[in-house]
């Protein structure tokens, strides 16, 4: 008998090492130690052995239950946790993944026409700098080739701050009233050959639908020694396609800017009637009042007097050239977005705004 109560308990110990899950174990239990187990039931047949053998068999039985309980409890307790590790690993919750929810608010549609403009001219190989909002004389105007009597000079067309002595002494700071100040101060630290566009906040004491006293533009300057204004129509071809569609056509009108010569307007054909001038239903198309054309930005080739008032042999005008551009990134949002009025734009009436975020 003693026998078969080591050979049960081998059997009951290799089978509870060979299970891989706890519903196994469970079933081990019943079949090894439940009550139609041959185990436990042995021991109601100790009272027909000899009184000597009793006490010994007897307590062999109980030692293999035991023994077979605890590899069982053992077991079970190590296959919880390994369970435990699996579970945990198939519930993973990856944190890195973005939410579901919907997003909150937008950007601004000034933001979103200004980024755009910077993509695409980082695409054509410029590089984007930004210059100070509060410029003197000397770089809005007088570097920049205007004459003593220029009327933007005119108090009554640029915001001039009261001096202030002891940072500028007697030199004379104004909003900048455009962007292009900043040809000069980066030609100051750069070396040819320079490609650059500069968005920023320009100020103008204009107030009405389409004008606001502070307003955005975006400058452009390309300065190598070979550049020409082919190269000004073909990277504002590109630029106009990119902003209003493939289909685009531009031309160059003569114009006037003190910092440029030639000057010229570029003229994008109308994404609104295809640049026919009228539309599907034979109306006067009214984005480009049937003309076909939309004025966008000045532009032209750079004055030489504004790289010699640069100083550096670096970029005498005998040896380097090029163009520049400005515009203004509320005019093209206008005309991306169909607006008549500028004004709501800085009302922040959120109803307003989402419609374009
Ligand atoms: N600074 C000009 C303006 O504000 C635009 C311009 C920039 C024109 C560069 C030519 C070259 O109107």
């Amino acid at each position: 008998m003693q026998e078969r109560i080591a050979e049960l308990r081998a059997a009951g110990e290799a089978a509870v090492a060979a299970a891989t899950t706890t519903d196994e174990l469970e079933e081990l239990r019943v079949a090894h130690l439940g009550r139609k187990a041959e185990l436990p039931n042995l021991l109601r047949d100790v009272s027909k052995l000899e009184p000597a053998e009793r006490g010994i068999v007897g307590k062999a039985a109980n030692q293999a239950r035991q023994a077979l309980q605890a590899a069982i409890d053992a077991r079970v307790a190590e296959l919880k946790a390994s369970e435990l590790d699996a579970q945990l690993i198939a519930d993973r919750v990856d944190i890195t993944l973005p939410g579901k929810a919907e997003p909150v608010g937008g950007l601004h549609l000034l933001t979103r026409v200004r980024r755009d403009i910077e993509d695409i001219f980082l695409g054509l190989g410029f590089d984007i700098v930004e210059g100070p909002e509060t410029e003197t004389v000397h770089y809005n105007f007088d570097a920049l080739n205007h004459a003593e009597n220029h009327p933007a000079r005119d108090r009554a067309d640029t915001f001039y701050l009261a001096p202030s002595p002891h940072l500028d002494g007697d030199v004379q700071r104004l909003l900048r009233t455009h962007t292009s100040p900043m040809q000069v101060r980066h030609m100051e630290r750069a070396e040819p050959p320079v490609a650059i566009v500069v968005p920023g906040r320009v100020y103008r004491p204009d107030s009405d639908a389409t004008h606001t006293p502070q307003f955005h533009q975006v400058e452009g300057l390309w300065i190598d020694t070979d550049t020409t204004l082919a190269d000004l129509k073909g990277v504002l071809l590109s630029f106009a396609r990119a902003i209003f569609g493939p289909d685009r056509e531009i031309r160059l009108r003569p114009h006037f800017f003190p910092f440029t010569e030639p000057s010229v307007e570029i003229d994008v054909s109308c994404h609104l009637c295809g640049g026919t001038g009228t539309l599907k239903d034979r109306s006067r198309c009214p984005l480009c009042k049937g003309t076909g054309w939309i004025e966008i930005l000045g532009s032209g080739m750079v004055d030489p007097n504004v790289l010699a008032a640069v100083g550096r042999p670096e970029f005498d005008p005998e040896k380097v050239q090029g163009f520049a551009f400005g515009m203004g990134i509320e005019r093209i949002a206008m005309l991306r977005y169909g607006l008549s009025d500028l004004r709501p734009l800085y009302e922040n009436d959120v109803r307003l705004l989402e419609q374009y975020a």
